[in-house]
């Protein structure tokens, strides 16, 4: 842990929303009295039937997460047709192409017009309110557009990644059982191209073997390119919305009607679908978005996600514009043309507020300061970290030389799960420690768990990171598993949200995430289980078992490396490892590509045949020096083999 303290600049204290004292006084309020405070801070967003009932939330039991229940409102009503009167011309999304040449804006009066007239289509080709529409594109507006235009009908939208495979697609839309799919012909990032709507033909190709049947892929022509047309359920995005009317009148949904799927990977099994609702979703996005980023009138604000991870709904689309602000939405790369692309993209578009993740700044770090100092970066003032733990020396490279030391660095924890941002420093409030994500957001009660349950009460202490009450923005169950649900997140520690999360608090009360404590690991800000990894291996002819562990890794964060045990009769040399890389990349996608793949004769196994990580994980760190007692293993021998042939040799 770091023990430098930056205060908050004067400069920045004069003009932020929240300063410490009121900090202080309204993160109190929201413990001693969640009902007041989340009563007045619900009315943030606009309700055609304003609430009486504010929290009816249960950590036991049968788990049961209800806000403004009574309440009814929309979630595009509320991010485009309410800044109407004031923002009409107002630019709602700046949009930034690939290629540096390209970009353009769009108003809220556009961004109104282009949603209604999608809602209008999707009601046209029979999609009503619940049912699935899946959304597999590329950062272009008409993702957004998407987004909005189901939220518009009460459709529920799952966002399926445009780097995961037809098979990964193919297992989300049938486990949503969806029929309706928007997507591109094709994606374009760093220059090369992404097949999108043939990934979307195999992975329909696959849902129907699976049962599920989609009548209607609508496809935005983004490159033009050459792609395979079913005519009797593929549609023109162009052809479809030019056919309709600009308007279309908002539904009127209850505040726990579904909002969204997306789907995350956890410890065990195939990935989630974590449903969020409405209202006190959009309370809690919006909220955190106004407070953390301090986004006031007159900012440029840019999220560098995508639309495919929780970052991208909640910081890219939905907090941003219920608060009427103007938001990028990049299509591109870090690394292209160059390493100084996002600093030209600050200056071209003079943002202010830049939210990315640890790895591209560590990637960006590697490149080396020249590509930074040939840009101005003048219009920058606060400056944004997500999605894993970012170490030191990145912050302070970030900090000095991105932000010239200038710019607060809010280094924000939350999850996919949490819809929101969960401990996370306010630049008006918090004097910063580069490497600790700080405070609770505003209504967070984190705890710290030791493995048995106890908890940890005094000040400086280590533990499983849990939160003890409910906050609106969190998720309400697993899509169709709410049993799932219970036993993911509330059954390890009763009464009590587990996260998955490691944490140590500080002498000042600060949160210091260390990361994952399950079988989840985190590539490059990706969110992977390794069951799924191994589930992917194993299903390739050769091999017979496989573990999977991540092992730190200079730029990704953590490398997944691979653990495999091959049918008799197959040859354990380079071929085969790059058969199976590939193979992992077709079952999943280019993001869980195996780093390290070592051949191992035997796993280390309990004598009832459990495979024993720590020794794995310890062996894939190259620290082989401790790992503890093996003599609990069915055939201790097999620990010698994994350590003669580690991949991670010095
Ligand atoms: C990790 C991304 C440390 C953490 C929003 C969490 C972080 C997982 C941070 C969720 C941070 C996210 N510091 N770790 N600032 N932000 N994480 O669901 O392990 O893709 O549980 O949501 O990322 O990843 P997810």
């Amino acid at each position: 842990m770091s023990a430098d303290v930056y205060p908050v600049p004067a400069a920045v204290k004069k003009k932020a929303l929240i300063d410490e004292a009121t900090y202080k006084t309204w993160y109190k309020q929201s413990i001693d009295d969640p009902e007041g405070f989340w009563m007045k801070h619900g009315q943030r967003i606009d309700w055609f039937k304003p609430y009486t009932k504010v929290k009816n939330t249960s950590f036991t039991g049968k788990v049961s997460i209800k806000w403004y229940e009574d309440g009814v409102t929309n979630v595009a009503y509320n991010c485009v047709d309410r800044h109407l009167e004031r923002r009409g011309d107002q630019v709602a999304i700046i949009w930034e192409g690939d290629n540096p040449y390209d970009d353009k804006k769009i108003t809220y009066r556009e961004l109104y017009e282009h949603v209604c007239r999608l809602a209008n289509v999707l009601k046209r080709r029979g999609v009503k309110k619940g049912d699935r529409v899946t959304i597999y594109m590329p950062m272009i507006p008409e993702a957004a557009y998407a987004m909005l235009a189901c939220a518009r009908i009460g459709a529920i939208h799952s966002i399926v990644f445009g780097g995961f495979s037809p098979d990964a697609l193919a297992d989300r839309i049938v486990d949503c059982q969806s029929h309706f799919v928007i997507t591109a012909d094709e994606g374009l990032r760093g220059g090369r191209v992404i097949p999108l709507k043939k990934n979307v033909d195999l992975a329909i190709e696959e849902a129907e073997r699976e049962g599920v049947s989609v009548d209607t892929v609508l496809v935005v022509q983004r490159t033009a390119g050459k792609i395979d047309w079913y005519s009797e359920r593929d549609v023109w995005y162009h052809d479809a919305v030019k056919a309709e009317k600009a308007d279309c009148p908002p539904a009127r949904m209850k505040a726990e009607d579904p909002l969204f799927i997306l789907y995350t990977s956890g410890s065990t099994g195939k990935p989630k679908g974590v449903l969020h609702t409405t209202g006190g979703y959009l309370v809690y996005a919006s909220m955190t978005h106004q407070y953390v980023f301090d986004c006031q009138d007159g900012d440029i604000y840019w999220c560098s996600a995508d639309v495919g991870w929780v970052t991208g709904h909640s910081y890219i689309v939905y907090g941003p514009l219920a608060n009427g602000a103007t938001t990028l939405m990049f299509e591109g790369v870090p690394s292209y043309p160059d390493a100084s692309r996002f600093w030209q993209v600050v200056d071209k578009h003079q943002v202010t507020i830049f939210y990315t993740a640890p790895t591209a700044i560590r990637a960006l770090m590697g490149a080396g300061v020249s590509y930074v100092n040939r840009t101005s970066r003048k219009s920058l003032r606060l400056l944004g970290s997500v999605g894993e733990p970012i170490n030191p020396e990145a912050w302070e490279w970030y900090h000095n030389v991105v932000g010239e030391k200038k710019c607060p660095i809010v280094d924000t924890w939350w999850q996919t799960e949490t819809g929101g941002i969960m401990i996370t420093p306010l630049p008006g409030a918090t004097k910063l420690k580069p490497g600790s994500a700080t405070r609770p957001f505003f209504g967070i009660q984190p705890q710290l768990v030791d493995n048995e349950g106890q908890v940890h009460t005094e000040t400086v202490a280590e533990g499983n990171l849990c939160i003890i009450d409910s906050w609106p923005g969190q998720m309400r169950t697993v899509f169709g598993d709410h049993e799932r649900f219970i036993q993911t997140y509330f059954s390890n520690y009763k009464g009590k949200y587990f996260t998955g999360d490691g944490c140590k608090r500080d002498a000042d009360g600060y949160y210091w995430i260390t990361g994952r404590v399950d079988d989840v690991i985190n590539v490059s800000g990706h969110r992977m289980g390794t069951a799924e990894v191994e589930s992917a291996l194993v299903s390739h002819d050769a091999v017979a078992e496989a573990a999977v562990v991540g092992y730190p890794h200079d730029i990704k964060g953590q490398g997944i490396y691979c653990y495999v045990t091959l049918m008799s009769g197959y040859d354990a040399d380079d071929a085969l490892r790059k058969e199976l890389v590939q193979h992992v990349r077709r079952e999943i996608g280019p993001i869980a590509s195996p780093d390290k793949i070592q051949f191992a004769p035997g796993l280390p196994k309990t004598r009832s045949g459990k495979i024993m990580r720590r020794i794995l994980r310890k062996i894939a760190e190259d620290d082989y020096s401790s790992l503890g007692d093996t003599s609990t293993l069915a055939d201790p021998s097999v620990v010698n083999d994994l350590i003669e042939n580690r991949q991670n040799k010095h």
